[in-house]
C-alpha cells in the first residue's frame, strides 16, 4: 500500500486536557476511510494536527511521503491534501458557484477574498469556472450553481463545502463530519457521491462520521475507531461491527447527546 498520509504517535494537549493521548494510522492511494468515536475523542483535534492548523504536543504526520509535521495549513494544501471543518461556514450573499471560486478558509491564504482579488488572467478564470460546473456536476448537483448560499438547507451547504474542498484538485480529502444535521437520503447521497469520487479519480478520503450505524452501511473500505484520544482498533464494517471493544465504547458514550448542530 503506498501511504499518501502517515500519522504517527499523535498527541494533543490543552493545558492538562489530553485531547489526542497517541493515534497512529495510515491512508493509502485510493482509499476511503471513515474515522469515527464518541462526541469529544478527539477527531477534530487529530485532523487539525494533521492539516498543520495547531501545533502538536508531539508525533510526526507524512503527506506524500513528505515530513509534514512542522508545516503550515497552505503548505500542507499545496501537497495535494485539502480538509473541510465541522463548522461549514459558507459565503452566504455570494451564489454556490462564487463560493467555490473562493478558496477553502483558513487553508490557503490568510484572507481567502485577497485571492480572489489578486489578479488572475482570463484563461485561468475561465478554467476555474469551467472546474466550478464540473464539480457541481460530479456531486449531481449543477442546478445549484446560481442560488444563494444562505438560501440553501443545511444539507446542501455541507454538498457546496465538499464540492470547494474539491475544486483544488486533492489527492487527499479530509472531511470532518460532512453529514452532520443532513436528513438521511441526502447524507447517504453524500456518501454515495463520496465513494464514486474515489472509484473514478483514484483519490483518497478519509472521512470524520459521529454516527456508527451510519457509517457501517455507506461501504467505506476501512473503519478507524478513536475513543478517549486512542485509537481503539481498525477494520474492515465488518470487522468494527463485531467488535466487543467497540461496541462497549458506543454503550459506555450513549446518552452523550450524540446529535450537534
Ligand atoms: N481549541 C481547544 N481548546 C481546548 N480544548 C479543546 C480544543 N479543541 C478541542 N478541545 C477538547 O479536546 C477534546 C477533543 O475534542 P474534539 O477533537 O473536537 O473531539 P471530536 O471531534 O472527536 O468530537 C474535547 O474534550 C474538547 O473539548
Ligand atoms: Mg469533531
Amino acid at each position: 500500500m503506498t501511504s499518501l498520509l502517515s500519522v504517527q504517535n499523535l498527541r494533543k494537549e490543552f493545558g492538562g486536557l489530553v485531547a489526542v493521548n497517541n493515534v497512529s494510522f495510515e491512508i493509502g492511494k485510493g482509499e476511503f476511510v471513515g474515522l469515527i468515536g464518541p462526541n469529544g475523542c478527539g477527531k477534530s483535534t487529530t485532523f487539525n494536527c494533521i492539516s498543520g492548523l495547531l501545533e502538536k504536543t508531539s508525533g510526526t504526520v507524512e503527506v506524500f511521503g513528505v515530513d509534514a509535521s512542522e508545516m503550515r495549513p497552505d503548505q500542507i494544501q499545496k501537497l495535494g491534501m485539502t480538509r473541510t471543518f465541522q463548522h461549514t461556514q459558507l459565503w452566504k450573499q455570494m451564489t454556490v458557484i462564487e463560493n467555490l471560486l473562493v478558496p477553502p478558509r483558513k487553508q490557503f491564504a490568510p484572507n481567502p477574498l485577497m485571492t480572489l482579488l489578486r489578479g488572475r488572467t482570463r484563461i485561468e478564470e475561465k478554467e476555474r469556472l469551467e472546474k466550478a460546473f464540473a464539480v457541481l456536476e460530479q456531486l449531481e448537483v449543477p442546478h445549484m450553481a446560481h442560488n444563494l448560499a444562505g438560501e440553501l438547507s443545511g444539507g446542501q451547504s455541507k454538498l457546496v463545502d465538499i464540492g470547494r474542498s474539491m475544486m483544488g484538485d486533492p489527492q487527499l480529502l479530509l472531511l470532518d463530519e460532512p453529514v452532520a444535521g443532513v436528513a438521511g437520503p441526502l447524507a447517504m447521497k453524500i456518501f454515495n457521491n463520496l465513494r464514486s469520487l474515489v472509484d473514478a479519480t483514484g483519490i483518497s478520503i478519509l472521512v470524520i462520521e459521529h454516527n456508527m450505524d451510519f457509517i457501517l452501511r455507506q461501504g467505506v473500505d476501512r473503519i478507524i475507531v478513536m475513543n478517549e484520544g486512542n485509537v481503539l482498533m481498525e477494520g474492515t464494517p465488518d470487522e468494527v461491527r463485531s467488535n466487543r471493544a467497540v461496541i462497549e465504547a458506543y454503550l459506555g458514550a450513549a446518552g452523550d447527546g450524540g446529535e450537534e448542530e
